[in-house]
Parts: structure tokens; sequence; C-alpha cells
């Protein structure tokens, strides 16, 4: 019960899943990296977190707790388990929205063994009551709680194992100050490179037994918007055109002919980054477009707008976020096969 999965209804459970679908879910986790040696690319976070376990092994400690941000399908779930098996220690999974009460939040945590990791996802989401029961946790591995009621009541420290807690957000902008510093450290996640994204192809491909050629993975790893988690989907979705419309083996040229196929350009954008890039060039004629009119144009909420779609756009030079709004750039015009207005 403590374990219950988020509302599937809310509108921030689909941002952070990105639409999700259960086949992708299952996807993610047969192709999930299980220590940092198969963990591709993110060197610096990877050199950082084998010292500090390696160092709290050595002395016979819990890890410091830990967060990890970054846009969605980067890796932070993935690098929660690989810290957990690195460590040898069990990992307890839930996420901020699926702990209501208190109540859930002690009986996790009164459940712990020590070592143990835990793990909460989009801990930013976690409400403020439950954050405040975390934090005694967080500093001194204890839980406080009230007993009785009115005057009788009187508050009783239960003592907890050491252990671990890993958190997961997509925004560090929405933690509380208080929360964030109890973190001992904190690691974000950038956009993948083609090349390392390659390597993720590669060793998907291993995995899911097909057969891929060097360039056939370098041409899906460059249009995956820099996210392995893209880079995995777009591997099945060309294999599946290959075994129908070709021999099965993905080259240059089969990746280039199943992507142009399933309508993802050459930067990797879908459609709903392609009609921001156009709403900005055209319909509002290159004007500033603050964050409300633009989620209203399109439809979509302001959180996935901010979390999802700008940074990348942003990442790769065709939005710039200004005091008075987003705007496109020049390369955004020429990404739309349009000639840049003349200031720019
Ligand atoms: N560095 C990596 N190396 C190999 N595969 C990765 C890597 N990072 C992510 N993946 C793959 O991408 C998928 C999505 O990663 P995940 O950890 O679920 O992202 P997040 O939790 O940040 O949304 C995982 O299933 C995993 O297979
Ligand atoms: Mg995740």
């Amino acid at each position: 019960m403590v374990f219950e999965a988020p509302d599937a209804e809310s509108a921030h459970e689909r941002i952070a899943q990105v639409e999700l679908a259960e086949e992708d879910l299952a996807l993610d986790r047969s192709l999930r990296p299980k220590m940092l040696k198969d963990y591709i690319g993110q060197q610096k976070v990877k050199d950082s977190l084998r010292i500090l376990v390696e160092a709290a092994a050595a002395r016979g400690d819990a890890v410091d707790h830990i967060l990890f941000s970054g846009p969605p399908g980067l890796g932070k779930t993935t690098l929660a388990t690989v810290v957990a098996n690195e460590m040898g220690a069990h990992i307890r999974t839930t996420s901020g929205p699926a702990i209501e009460r208190t109540g859930d939040l002690a009986a996790i945590l009164t459940n712990l063994e020590p070592g143990d990791v835990l793990f909460i996802d989009e801990i930013h989401r976690m409400n403020r009551m439950v954050e405040e029961v975390l934090y005694p946790a967080l500093e001194d591995f204890a839980l406080d709680i009230v007993v009785g009621k009115g005057p009788a009541a009187r508050s009783i420290r239960l003592d907890l194992p050491p252990f671990t807690l890993i958190g997961a957000t997509t925004r560090t902008g929405l933690l509380t100050g208080p929360l964030r510093d109890r973190f001992g450290v904190s690691f974000r996640l950038d956009y993948y490179a083609p090349e390392e994204l390659a390597q993720i192809v590669v060793r998907s491909a291993g995995i899911l037994d097909v057969e891929i050629d060097a360039e056939g993975a370098l041409e899906i790893a460059r249009r995956s918007r820099g996210t392995p988690r893209l880079a995995n989907r777009l591997l099945k979705r060309v294999r599946d055109w290959a075994q129908v419309e070709g021999d099965g083996v993905i080259d240059e040229d089969t990746a280039a002919r199943a992507l142009s196929f399933f309508e993802v350009d050459s930067l990797g954008l879908d459609a709903v980054d392609n009609r921001i890039l156009d709403l900005l060039c055209n319909q509002f004629g290159g004007r500033p477009v603050g964050l409300t009119t633009l989620a209203a144009a399109l439809s979509e909420d302001q959180d996935s707008i901010e979390d999802v779609y700008e940074p990348f756009l942003m990442q790769q030079g065709l939005l710039v976020r200004t005091p008075k709004g987003r705007t496109a750039t020049a390369r955004a015009y020429e990404h739309l096969g349009q000639v840049p207005p003349e200031d720019l």
C-alpha cells in the first residue's frame, strides 16, 4: 500500500513519463545498465560516484544522500539502481506523489534495512508535511512521531538504520531549500553526445539481438534528441521497419530511410518541437512569446514546455529565453527551411 503507483491521471505524471507506454517501460527495464562500467557517457558523474561508493565502502558507512536532476530519459532512474548495485544494497523505489501521508513515509522508513537505498523519483512533488518528516531522517537517521492528542501529546524519537536517499527530479528549481541542502551530493545530467548515444544504440542492439553497423547506430544517435530513452525507442522502430522493408540489418541508409518514414527530422525534433519553432518564427512573427501564451497556443502544459521541450531547443541553439519571452534564433528559421529575418 505504501508503494502504490502514482496517480496516472495527473498531468504532471504525463510530463515526467513523457507518455511512457507500458511497452516503453518494459523496454527501459530490459535495456538498463546494471553497473557503472556498463553505463555509457556522463563520465564526470560516474567518476564522482565511484569515489563516493568506494570511500563509503572502505569506511563501512552508507553513501551520502544523492540528488540526480535533468530532463526525462537521460538516466536518473538507471543511475539510482546502478549506485545500489555498486553498493551491493537493496533499492526501495517510490515517488514523491505516491507518498501521500506522513504515515506512508514513516512506514517506508521504518522498513528499511541498514545500508538500503531509498529511491524517490520526482522528489520535487512530495508534499510539504511529508517532506518535513524526511528532514530528521536524512540528517540524524531518526523519525519523530507524535503520540497521543491534545495536552497529552508527546513526541518520541525512533532510530532508523543508516540508509542512502537517492532523489530524482526534472526540476531542481522546484525543490525546497531545506530539502536540497540535505543532499550531500547533487548531479545534473546533460544531453548525450551523438557518439555516446551511438554506443548506447550498439549496446541495446546487442541485447535486442538486432544487427546494426556503426554508421547505422550513429544515424539513429544523431536523431535521438540527446536522450538514451529516445535512442532505444527509435532503434526498436527502425528494427521493425528494416524487418519489413529491408533485410533486417540496420546500416546508415536503412536507418535514414526508416527515420524519415517515421517523420523524425534531422535534428531529432518531434512534432511539438517543430510546432514551437513554427509558432515563434511565423505565427507570432518573431516577437518574444511568454510561457503562458506558448502553452495555450500549443495546448501543452507549461511544465512540459519548460522541462521537456525548451531545454533541448536551447541546447541546440534554436530557442533563447529573454526577459521579454521566448524567441527563435536564426538557426531555427534555417531548420524550418526559411530565411531568417535580417535583424537576427
Ligand atoms: N548512460 C546510459 N547508458 C546506457 N543506457 C542508458 C543510459 N542512460 C539511460 N539509458 C537508457 O535509457 C532509458 C531511460 O533511462 P532512465 O534512467 O529511465 O531515465 P530517467 O529516469 O532520467 O527518465 C533506460 O532504460 C536505459 O536503458
Ligand atoms: Mg526515471
